[in-house]
């Protein structure tokens, strides 16, 4: 039940109407017995700075943001966590005395999804595919977690080389590396992880994948896409066909929203349990949204 001391939270973000954010918190509160609400809230690009001032006036206590207000919500921000400055977007705001403080769970959530997937980043070698905003959340990550090196393949050459010219910078080592996607067949022989960014394979385009010679995927051991629909990937099959392992991007999205929860309600944590539960939750409103 909310009660009138419920704390209220929301998703700002246009569209918003597919969202399953909403599902998930909704079922954390209950799970978790807190007098909480999380609603969508549809907002347009010139209304982002009034969206922030208002959800501070009616004391909301938090809120997701998604595409396409990530930085746009910026300036609006009483301070930001490392993450977020480092990556350059908010996806999580939450309350402080004076304004809100905008935190990125995108790279928390990355890495416990590759934890979950008994992925090692210390020491390894690591393709990036893709340079928006997914992969500079997944370039933190990397960098944070002390990756050998990182190859970031993208379609644009420059995007790919500003990503790493940016991460290089912030972490102040010379960890990551450029590359057009179509010059793929000039990468070392050697073996990669690989963390899969791009669009390219999300519903409805599924039969696609960012590269389709069968030779790339050769020497792929772990990988993660962090798309969740389909819930396989043509890029998912491609890694497993050439033996490799890889999971898609639902934990992902699932532990993005366990820290913001957390972040809301930090009295709470939300069990192994409840995370399990919310999975098969987000699944099946998966499989209905795409039926
Ligand atoms: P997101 O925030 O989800 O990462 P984005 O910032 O629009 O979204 O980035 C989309 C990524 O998918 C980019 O790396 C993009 O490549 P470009 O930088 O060259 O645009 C990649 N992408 C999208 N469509 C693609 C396609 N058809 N082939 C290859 N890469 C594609």
């Amino acid at each position: 039940m909310i009660s009138a001391k419920a704390r209220v939270c929301g998703l700002m973000g246009c569209p918003v109407e597919h969202s399953l954010s909403p599902l998930m918190h909704n079922f954390f509160a209950q799970e978790t017995g807190v007098d909480f609400a999380y609603v969508p809230f549809k907002v347009e690009e010139d209304r982002v700075e009034d969206a922030v001032r208002g959800a501070y006036a009616l004391n909301l206590a938090g809120m997701n943001v998604t595409v396409p207000h990530k930085q746009r919500v910026i300036p609006y921000m009483k301070d930001l966590d490392a993450a977020a400055r480092a990556i350059g977007a908010v996806n999580t705001l939450v309350r402080e005395k004076g304004g809100y403080k905008g935190y990125n769970t995108d790279a928390p959530g990355l890495l416990r999804a590759m934890r979950d997937a008994d992925m090692d980043i210390a020491g390894k070698d690591w393709l990036l595919i893709g340079a928006g905003g997914a992969a500079k959340a997944a370039a933190f990550v990397l960098g944070n977690e002390k990756a050998a090196s990182v190859v970031v393949v993208n379609r644009s050459a420059d995007r790919a080389r500003a990503l790493a010219e940016d991460m290089n910078r912030q972490f102040q080592r010379n960890f990551m590396s450029a590359m057009s996607l179509e010059d793929y067949r000039t990468l070392p022989d050697k073996e990669w992880q690989a963390v899969q960014t791009t669009s390219v394979g999300m519903y409805p385009d599924v039969q696609k994948a960012p590269v389709e010679d069968r030779g790339f995927y050769r020497n792929i051991r772990n990988a993660i896409d962090v798309i969740y629909t389909p819930a396989r990937t043509r890029f998912m099959d491609l890694v497993e066909e050439a033996g490799g392992k890889a999971v898609n991007g639902l934990n992902m999205l699932i532990y993005q929203g366990v820290e913001a929860f957390e972040l809301w309600n930090p009295e709470k944590k939300v069990p192994r349990e409840v995370i399990e539960k919310a999975r098969q939750l987000m699944r099946e409103a998966l499989e209905g949204q795409s039926r």
